[in-house]
This record gives C-alpha cells, structure tokens and sequence, in this order.
C-alpha cells in the first residue's frame, strides 16, 4: 500500500504494507518511510518518492508476509492505493500488487484513499453503522459525505481550494517551525502556548450557505499576520526565538487554529442538519490526518453531541495515512464480493 504525498504538502511519505484479517486482526504491519526527506529538503520530491518506494517494496512486502506467517498462496485477495495521489509513487505500488496477484491467482481490490480514511473508523468502531455523516480532513482534501453503504456515499461538501492540513503545513513553515513531526502536530503544540483570540482572523465562508470548505484565505491571513508582527523579514527557526517572538507566534499559531476549526465546525453543522433531514444518522465520523488534532476532536465532537450524534474518530495512528485503513477498506468491498482479477496494465486509474 503506497501514500503519496508531493512537495507542497510537507509531511512523509512512505510505504506501508499490511495484512488485516477478514475480522479486522491486524496480523502485520511494516512500514518504511521517507521521514528523513521532508527534514533534509522540507518537502517530498516525487520522483525522489518513486526511488524510495521501489527500493523499499520488495522487502517491506517480504516483511510483512513473514511477521504474518503465512504463506502468500493463502490469502484472499489484495488491496492497493490507486488514488487519489501522485502516480509516479502510486504505480511502484500498483505494480507490485499486480505482480503478487498474478503471481498467486488472488483477486484484486483498487482502494480509494479517502474511502479508505472514512472506512477505518468500522475498523475501530464496531457499532459503527450505515448511514452516517463523515467529516474528512486530510493534507490534500476535505470532505463531508453522507456513507449511506461501502462504496455508497453522498458528497456534501469538498474543498474548492487548499485542504485544511495543507494550511496547517504552510502556518507551520511560516511560523519556523520545526517539520520533522509534520506541520499540524507542530502547531497544534505550539498553540497550545498561545492566545486563541490574539488575532482577529476571520471565518472562511460565513455567508456561503453550502458546506464547501476553503482555507486558502485563512493561509494568506496568517502570512500577512506574520508580516504585520514583523517576524517575516529575520524568521529564525522557533527553538532560536526570544520570548516576545514566540509568544508571538504561538498567539498566531493558537488564532489561526481557532478559526481553521470554526471553518470545520460551521460547515459540518449545516452537514449534520441536512443528513439529518435525508437518512437517519446516529454517528458523526471524522477522520484524516487532522483529527488526530486534539483540538479538533473535541470540538467536533461537542458538535456531534449537540446534534444527538455520537462521535466515531480512529485513533491519531489510524487518522494519519497508514496502511490498515487501506487494507480494511480492501476486505469491506471483498465481503460484498467487489473484487476483480488484476488489471492488464501498470498505470493507477486517474482518481480524484
Ligand atoms: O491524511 P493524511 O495523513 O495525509 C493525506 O492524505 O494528506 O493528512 C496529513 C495532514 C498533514 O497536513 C498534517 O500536517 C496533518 O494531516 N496533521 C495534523 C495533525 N497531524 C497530522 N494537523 C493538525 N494537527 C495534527 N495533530
Ligand atoms: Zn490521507
């Protein structure tokens, strides 16, 4: 299972290769990542991500089918990333799954990566039932989607331009903070130092009645709040700043999160009231990298709570890319018989 990532998104990129059991055991998991990229070069490069990915394949597959224990004749079917993401990284991946299926006779199963973020909350939540309203809020896409059954969704709203991790990411670069951990983990860190109300930033989208999600405007304030504090010019990496400076930007950090959350917030409750109004949901699901933001959780799940819906979030591991989610959205379309023979070609479908 492969997760792309290109430059623009600064966070890692890495292969990840899992076996899950039909009733969901995790029976292995390895991963290899390409970590030591984003800190040396501040972003993945992709066609350095493709060489990573094909030299690590073969044994990070061997691994996993060793730690198993099991032989690859018995297994059931495949899974694999087909998109969305870069292609380059996403092939080395298709290519390998492809082989091992030809070679074993096993059938087949292209995963979407964002059903795959929506589907691993069943994994976690047994009593997680259709239908419910999934929040998604990743580096490269929000989502809101009423799953009505697998592979059965209603789209509610998306994002019309940079995700919301992206503007984490970006807030977090600007700010000098260290990248090594990812960007939103860093903010959220740092936020926690900071004033929530410092700066007066304002609420993407207030008078859009649509639940469409939009964080470029967000990204432009923070830089220029950064400007007016004149931090800009003589940026030092946050471990250097004096005291004045990083009150300073843990002030920016903690607004900027405040309102980004706001954002999720406004539009998930118009989601909520109109789910409500078509399909009789019980649960709210949230998932992608982001929720694995402390503060995001909470928040959305107070939301849920007023709405009399409960919140289902995988825990932070399974919230930020991985392999099982895609592994386990594999055997949720198997049991309902959705596999094919491999495809005849190497290239990844042009998924979006
Ligand atoms: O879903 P994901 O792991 O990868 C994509 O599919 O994009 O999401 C990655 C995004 C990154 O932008 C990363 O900075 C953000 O999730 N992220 C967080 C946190 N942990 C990861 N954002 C805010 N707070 C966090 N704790
Ligand atoms: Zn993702």
């Amino acid at each position: 299972m492969i997760r792309h990532i290109d430059k623009e998104q600064y966070t890692v990129s890495h292969d990840s290769q899992v076996m899950v059991r039909g009733d969901g055991q995790i029976v292995s998991e390895v991963v290899s990542s390409q970590a030591e990229m984003l800190t040396q070069y501040g972003g993945v490069f992709p066609k350095m991500a493709e060489e990573g990915h094909a030299k690590a394949i073969d044994k990070v597959v061997s691994e996993a089918i060793l730690q198993a224990g099991v032989k690859e004749s018995s297994l059931s079917a495949i899974a694999v990333t087909i998109g969305p993401g870069l292609s380059l990284c996403l092939r080395v991946g298709v290519r390998k799954a492809r082989s091992l299926a030809k070679l074993y006779q096993l059938p087949w199963i292209g995963v979407h990566h964002m059903e795959a973020h929506a589907m691993v909350a069943r994994l976690m939540d047994r009593q997680l039932e259709f239908p419910f309203l999934v929040l998604l809020v990743s580096g490269g896409h929000n989502l809101l989607l009423l799953a009505q059954k697998v592979g059965d969704y209603i789209q509610l709203g998306t994002t019309l331009d940079d995700a919301i991790g992206e503007a984490y990411d970006k807030t977090a670069r600007e700010l000098g903070l260290d990248l090594a951990r990812g960007g939103g983990p860093a903010v959220e860190e740092l936020a926690l130092e900071g004033n929530p109300k410092a700066v007066n930033f304002s609420i993407p989208m207030r008078n859009i009645r649509d639940c469409n999600f939009s964080f470029a405007g967000l990204k432009t304030q923070v830089k220029l709040a950064i400007a007016s504090k004149a931090i800009t010019t003589e940026l030092v990496p946050i471990k250097d700043a004096d005291a004045e400076d990083r009150q300073l930007r843990a002030d920016i950090a903690a607004s900027f999160q405040r309102v980004a959350v706001l954002h999720l917030e406004d539009r998930c409750a118009r989601a909520i009231e109109w789910a409500q109004s078509m399909s009789p949901i019980k649960a709210l699901v949230v998932s992608g990298g982001v929720a694995s933001n402390k503060v995001v959780r909470q928040r959305l799940g107070e939301l849920a709570e007023k709405h009399g819906l409960r919140l289902s979030c995988p825990p932070p591991r399974l919230c930020t890319d991985n392999g099982v989610m895609i592994a386990w959205t594999g055997v949720e379309h198997f049991k309902l018989g959705r596999s094919q023979p491999p495809p005849p070609y190497d290239e990844p479908e042009d998924v979006h």
